[in-house]
């Protein structure tokens, strides 16, 4: 592992909430809850981390000065509420989600917020991870499968500077080894883990 863990103190949840984030999350709530009512079959992949706190934890990052340029990509975006909050502070900021139902969701929401954020439908996994296939067996809610969704955004996985993912109990691994094989040198891997709050890692190496 070449990751470095960097502690994303509790105090961040004291931090005020980024200017417009407050619409931006009530909106997406109420997208997000219509969704569920309309929608005949469940995804059942599909839940949402807390929006309050990943904003709060953003602008810890910004304030800390811990990003080392200006990309933002949400892996298993879902509505991509973590890339419009990306957004909202004038990152170049996507999405990469592989239902096509929320893909559509999402980029409606981003459209209606006037948000530059874009969602791409394929899989956050690209081609040809090394050791992945011992990794990929061991998560269960997680599509596997190999993309070329890369090519597709016009941006490669060592272009970005932070990641969000929001990862099932005990599947953060498996979105750490792809970011540890191919991300850039200094690039942040931000995991929402639930209960236990946010967690940041650097890739030093
Ligand atoms: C736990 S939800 C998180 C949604 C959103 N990031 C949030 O925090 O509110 C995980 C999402 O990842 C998507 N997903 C699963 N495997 C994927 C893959 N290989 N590529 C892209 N998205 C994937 C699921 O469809 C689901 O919407």
């Amino acid at each position: 592992m070449t990751l470095q863990q960097i502690n994303v103190p509790d105090s961040i949840k004291s931090l005020p909430y980024h200017d417009r984030s407050e619409t931006l999350i009530d909106t997406a709530n109420e997208a997000i809850e219509a969704f569920m009512l309309a929608d005949q079959t469940v995804i059942e992949n599909f839940v949402t981390c807390d929006f309050h706190l990943l904003d709060q934890a953003l602008t810890w990052i910004e304030q800390s000065h811990l990003i080392a340029g200006n990309r933002f990509c949400e892996w298993g975006a879902g509505f991509a509420v973590g890339s419009l909050l990306a957004a909202l502070r004038g990152m170049e900021s996507v999405g990469i989600e592989i239902e096509p139902r929320l893909v559509h969701e999402a980029n409606e929401l981003a459209q209606s917020l006037g948000s530059s954020s874009r969602v791409y439908c394929g899989s956050l996994v690209p081609r040809d991870v090394e050791g992945l296939e011992d990794i990929a067996n061991e998560v269960r809610n997680v599509d596997t499968e190999e993309g070329d969704i890369y090519d597709e955004i016009g941006w490669e996985i060592d272009d970005f500077d932070l990641f969000f993912a929001f990862p099932w109990p005990g599947e953060h691994g498996f979105f750490e080894h792809i970011f540890d094989v191919r991300a850039s040198t200094g690039a942040l891997l931000l995991t929402y883990r639930g209960r236990e709050g946010m967690n940041l890692v650097r890739k030093i190496s």
